[in-house]
C-alpha cells in the first residue's frame, strides 16, 4: 500500500514585501498522523498554517492539502477540515451551546454537540455567553469549534494556549481519542512536552526555515539525547555526558546532588533553535561584509 498525504508542502515561500516569513518550507503529513511544527515566536509557523487552511495566499511552491490546493479549495474540501486559529475574534453574544449547535449545522456529519461540550470540559458554562467566559474557557469553545464537524484533517495553532494543567492533561485526551478515529492532525505549541505528548513528528522552524525534521524521539538526532550525569564534587557541580551513565554512577558511588537527566525534547529543541540562530548571525555577517 502506497502512503497516503493529508498535506504535502514543496518549497513553500511567503514574503511581505521585503520581508520573507517563510522560506523554502518543505514537509508533509501522512493519514493519521500527528505532526509538530514547533519554532520560536515570529518563525513562520502560523503563516505555513494559514496557507494550508486557504485563509493566506503564498508567494510561491506546492501546497496539497487532501489532495487538493488551498487557494482554490471549495465548500467540501473546507467541511473536510477542522481549524483552531491563533487567535478568534469571536465576540459571542450567543450560548456556548448555541454556538456549537449552530456551526455543527454547516457540517455533512457534524459530531454530536454534548458529547463535544464534554469533551472540552464545558458542561457548566454550557448555557453561558461566550463573552462572559474565562480565557482558557473561550479556547475551550474555539477547540470545541475546531472538531465539532468531525474533520478528517485538525490544524491547532496553540490550541492550549491559557489552559490550566488539568485542562491540558484534557485536552491531551481528547487529541488522543481523535488520533484513535483516525483524524490527521497539524499542531503548533510552544509547549514542548504536548508536542512529545501527541506528536509523531515534528519539524522545528526557526526564521522561516525548517532547521529539522523527524521522528518526536529522534529530532535533533541521537547526540543530543546522550545523557547528562551531574554530581557535586567539593562544592562544586560537575556534569558529564555520557552514554554509559551507569558506569559513571557506578564509578561516583554516592556523592552529593548525583543525577542522571535525558534531555527532554525542550532541551532538544532549545540547542537546534540556538545553533539555527548562530547559523543565521553568521551568513547575516557574510551578507553584510559582501555589501561592503
Ligand atoms: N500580515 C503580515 N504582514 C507582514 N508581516 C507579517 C504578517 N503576518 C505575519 N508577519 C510576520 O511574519 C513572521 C512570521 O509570523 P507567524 O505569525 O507565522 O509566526 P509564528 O511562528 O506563528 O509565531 P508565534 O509563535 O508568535 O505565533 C513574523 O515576523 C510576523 O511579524
Ligand atoms: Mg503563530
Amino acid at each position: 500500500m502506497t502512503t497516503e498525504y493529508v498535506v504535502q508542502v514543496e518549497d513553500l515561500r511567503k514574503s511581505y514585501g521585503a520581508f520573507t516569513a517563510v522560506d523554502g518550507v518543505t514537509f508533509d503529513i501522512r493519514r493519521g498522523e500527528t505532526f509538530a511544527l514547533l519554532g520560536p515566536n515570529g518563525a513562520g509557523k502560523s503563516t505555513t498554517i494559514e496557507i494550508l487552511e486557504g485563509y493566506r495566499d503564498r508567494t510561491s511552491g506546492e501546497v496539497s492539502v487532501l489532495g487538493t490546493d488551498p487557494g482554490r479549495g471549495g465548500l467540501d474540501w473546507k467541511a473536510k477540515l477542522g481549524i483552531v486559529l491563533q487567535s478568534t475574534g469571536e465576540s459571542g453574544n450567543v450560548t456556548v451551546r448555541e454556538q456549537l449547535a449552530h456551526f455543527a449545522r454547516f457540517y455533512p456529519n457534524p459530531r454530536d454537540v454534548d458529547e463535544v461540550i464534554a469533551a472540552v470540559g464545558l458542561e457548566e458554562k454550557q448555557k453561558t455567553l461566550i463573552r462572559k467566559l474565562s480565557g482558557g474557557q473561550r479556547r475551550r469553545v474555539d477547540v470545541a469549534l475546531g472538531i465539532i464537524g468531525r474533520p478528517e484533517l485538525l490544524f491547532l495553532d496553540e490550541p492550549t494556549t491559557g489552559f490550566d494543567p488539568e485542562a491540558r492533561r484534557q485536552f491531551w485526551e481528547l487529541i488522543r481519542s481523535l488520533k484513535a478515529e483516525g483524524t490527521s492532525i497539524l499542531l503548533t505549541t510552544h509547549y514542548l512536552d504536548e508536542a512529545a505528548q501527541l506528536g509523531d513528528r515534528a519539524g522545528v522552524i526557526a526564521g522561516g526555515r525548517m532547521v529539522d525534521i523527524g521522528a518526536i524521539d529522534e529530532i535533533g538526532g541521537a547526540d543530543a539525547r546522550i545523557p547528562v550525569v551531574r554530581w557535586i564534587e567539593n562544592g562544586v557541580l560537575r556534569e558529564e555526558r555520557t552514554t554509559t551513565p551507569g558506569a559513571l554512577v557506578a564509578r561516583l558511588g554516592e556523592p552529593d546532588g548525583l543525577e542522571v537527566v535525558r534531555p527532554s525534547l525542550e532541551d532538544i529543541y532549545l540547542e537546534l533553535v540556538g545553533e539555527a540562530g548562530l547559523a543565521a548571525a553568521a551568513t547575516d555577517t557574510v551578507i553584510e561584509g559582501a555589501a561592503l
